[in-house]
């Protein structure tokens, strides 16, 4: 019989700056699909890579002083960048794509010049909002209160002379494979798609650009380069050998189209709108599935490399190790919604599931094989009423979690794991093996009694090799489990471990970590850091200056500007402090949640003159701490200078708290 296949791809990557969770986040959740389909039997061809072409790679090159290759070449093949990141995190990708890799260029040449043989792409002139950072094109029904809709920020006008591809020409394809098949997962994302895209109209999108020069040129007309989102998109199959010969051809044969993209919800529009239209415009099929899963936030707001809040995966690694890592980013979080990030999360996580309930299971059970019977099981044995349930359901649990597995429900798959995982723990209670050990008329039932807890961490590692793949390679070896009981088949029959099994003890495999240390150490580690990337120049002065204006004030890029977060907040309390005259300590709404701001106002505003009132607030600035640690500012209240040398505080409409301000 051929073998099964699967084709899974994680995003290409910006190599703008060094990678972070989020971005190892969807890259673990794929190394956990494929290492599961490799565990079931398939062929599979996991791919990753970097997306690398772009105004934005353009600008940070030239901000650094080197060639745009230059940069990018750091940034993925550098210490600590995006190769040796996955190589930290364990990741198993088969193929890994650069964009400016020459086989992919010339094969993105090619399929530009198709499209445009067959009429799909053609010149015209390109008026439009056009977001910098994004590197998106936007008409003016799409922007959200005036920005760009997937950032935000702030668009501009633009007008070139550009090749546009007839995405309107697949509106209703499209929209027939969004509504009647399960193209997009999961399916809350749909009417995302159809609601923000589809029901407006889609227009032809414009494919080209002539601003920059860091991209693929169209080899038909010089000056253009081909839009990064074409030349991105079809690395799904130029890294499969499509229309180039760096790869055996019969790698697009064998494995297209894909069986899953992974992919962030920003990127949604463009795997499920814009890829699938120039696959039909190819005559190539579509790939079976595109997941778009949710995104992981820190404080509630997207963590992103622009707004300086990232969290470092490195750090996190190599602290607890990859394992405990990947197990914890899968575990807490469902794979399809957007979750809250918090070190005090990952580090209870460790210490509940891997350091007490299979940390505990494994190192009790080796300890009492060892000290009763020198490690080797004798293979004289007696059930026990105590049994049954146990085994019913460490025999049930491969079938549960292929279930959950195949809907890439990752936290569920994982859970029902650990549910087994406890029930092994309890049932050391029931049975109290070291009562048993008391008396050799006993011994047979306290060698089953451990035979069976052996067995159930057996099937449960099979099922967590793919997302713990080193830690369970040595839990294998602990229980005595030889290669071919480690296998998919065998993780269905409760019995395959030899009766007189081998096993040995160990230390915990996860220590247990004290959560408090921890959590202040990670603090003051990520407080350095953010202090070393902004430093204080001076301390702030509460009062506020007479107007000075200088006419060679320090010129900063837009990049720079798109930095600071500014939202309308409302002022929901607002209270003298004893300890200055100068401050005020306010408590502002954001749209999300509250924060306090310690404001030098407290000259020219009484409280009751602002609490309702709505103003401008400077959102991203690191947290300050005032009064020698007994208040923490987090951010800054928009307000003039003025003649007199007071302040004056810009006031927001009713309707606009939560907004953003440019
Ligand atoms: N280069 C494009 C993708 C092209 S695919 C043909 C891109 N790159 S990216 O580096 O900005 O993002 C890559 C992926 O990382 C996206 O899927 C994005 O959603 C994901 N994430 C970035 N930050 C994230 C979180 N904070 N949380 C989860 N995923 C996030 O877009």
């Amino acid at each position: 019989m051929e073998q099964k296949k699967f084709y899974i791809t994680t995003p290409i990557y910006y190599p703008s700056d060094k990678l972070h969770i989020g971005h190892t986040y969807c890259t673990v959740a794929t190394d956990m699909m494929a290492r599961y389909k490799r565990l079931t039997g398939h062929e599979v061809m996991f791919l990753t890579g970097t997306d690398e072409h772009g105004q934005k790679i353009e600008n940070k090159a030239n901000e650094a002083g080197v060639t745009p290759q230059q940069f990018v070449d750091n940034i993925v093949e550098g210490e600590k960048g995006v190769k040796d990141l996955w190589k930290l995190m364990n990741i198993s990708y088969d193929r890994f794509i650069r964009t400016t890799d020459d086989y992919h260029v010339a094969a993105i040449q090619r399929v530009f010049r198709k499209m445009y043989e067959n009429g799909d792409i053609y010149k015209s002139t390109y008026k439009g909002k056009y977001c910098t950072p994004c590197e998106s094109f936007w008409t003016e029904s799409q922007l959200k209160d005036g920005c760009c809709p997937d950032c935000g920020r702030p668009v501009i006008d633009a007008e070139e002379e550009a090749y546009f591809f007839r995405l309107s020409k697949y509106a209703d394809r499209i929209r027939d494979l969004l509504e009647n098949t399960d193209f997009l997962l999961p399916r809350s994302r749909v009417n995302e798609m159809i609601h923000n895209f589809i029901d407006p109209g889609l227009e032809d999108l414009c494919v080209s650009r002539t601003s920059f020069k860091w991209g693929v040129p169209v080899d038909f007309d010089e000056g253009h380069v081909v839009y990064v989102w074409i030349d991105a998109l079809f690395n799904y199959t130029t890294a499969l050998g499509f229309l180039n010969d760096r790869y055996d051809d019969s790698d697009y044969e064998k494995f297209w189209p894909a069986d899953v993209h992974f992919v962030g919800k920003e990127i949604v529009r463009f795997h499920s709108i814009i890829w699938p239209a120039m696959l039909m415009s190819m005559n190539m099929p579509l790939p079976k599935h595109v997941f778009g899963h949710g995104w992981l936030l820190l404080d509630g707001g997207k963590m992103s490399k622009s707004k300086g809040n990232v969290v470092d995966p490195y750090l996190l690694a190599e602290r607890y190790s990859a394992d405990a890592l990947r197990y914890f980013l899968l575990r807490d979080f469902p794979f399809g919604s957007d979750g809250n990030f918090s070190n005090e999360l990952l580090i209870n996580r460790i210490n509940t599931d891997l350091a007490n309930d299979i940390g505990n299971l494994l190192s009790r059970t080796t300890a009492m094989a060892e000290k009763y019977f020198g490690g080797k099981l004798p293979a004289e044995q007696a059930e026990g009423p105590e049994d049954a349930e146990l085994i019913a359901m460490a025999s049930a649990l491969r079938d549960k979690y292929e279930t959950q597995m195949e809907k890439y429900a990752f936290q569920t798959a994982l859970a029902d794991v650990f549910t087994v995982i406890a029930r092994a723990n309890k049932y050391i209670d029931e049975t109290a093996p070291w009562t048993l050990a008391k008396s050799e008329a006993t011994y047979p039932r306290l060698a089953r009694v451990l035979y069976n807890l052996a067995e159930t961490i057996r099937i449960c590692s099979i099922l967590l090799s793919p997302v713990m793949p080193s830690t369970c390679v040595k839990i294998f070896d602990k229980i005595g489990a030889a290669d071919e009981i480690r296998t998919w088949d065998s993780a269905a029959v409760f019995g395959a471990l030899p009766k007189e099994a081998t096993l040995v003890k160990g230390e915990n495999l996860f220590p247990r970590i004290d959560a408090a240390k921890e959590i202040a150490e990670l603090e003051a580690i990520s407080e350095a850091k953010r202090a070393a990337a902004n430093p204080v120049k001076e301390e702030a002065k509460p009062a506020l200056p007479t107007r000075e204006i200088t006419d060679h004030e320090e010129e900063i890029t837009f990049d720079d500007f798109c930095k600071v977060e500014m939202r309308v907040a409302k002022i929901v309390n607002c209270e003298s402090i004893k300890e200055s005259k100068k401050l005020l300590k306010i408590t502002v709404f954001d749209g999300e949640r509250e924060r306090t701001i310690m404001s030098g106002i407290a000259k020219w505003y009484k409280p009751d003159m602002l609490i309702g009132k709505n103003v401008g607030v400077v959102m991203n600035l690191a947290p300050r701490a005032m009064m020698g640690g007994k208040y923490v500012s987090e951010g800054m209240i928009f307000a003039a200078d003025t003649e007199t040398g007071g302040a004056s505080i810009a006031f927001f409409p009713d309707d606009t708290v939560g907004y953003r301000i440019h």
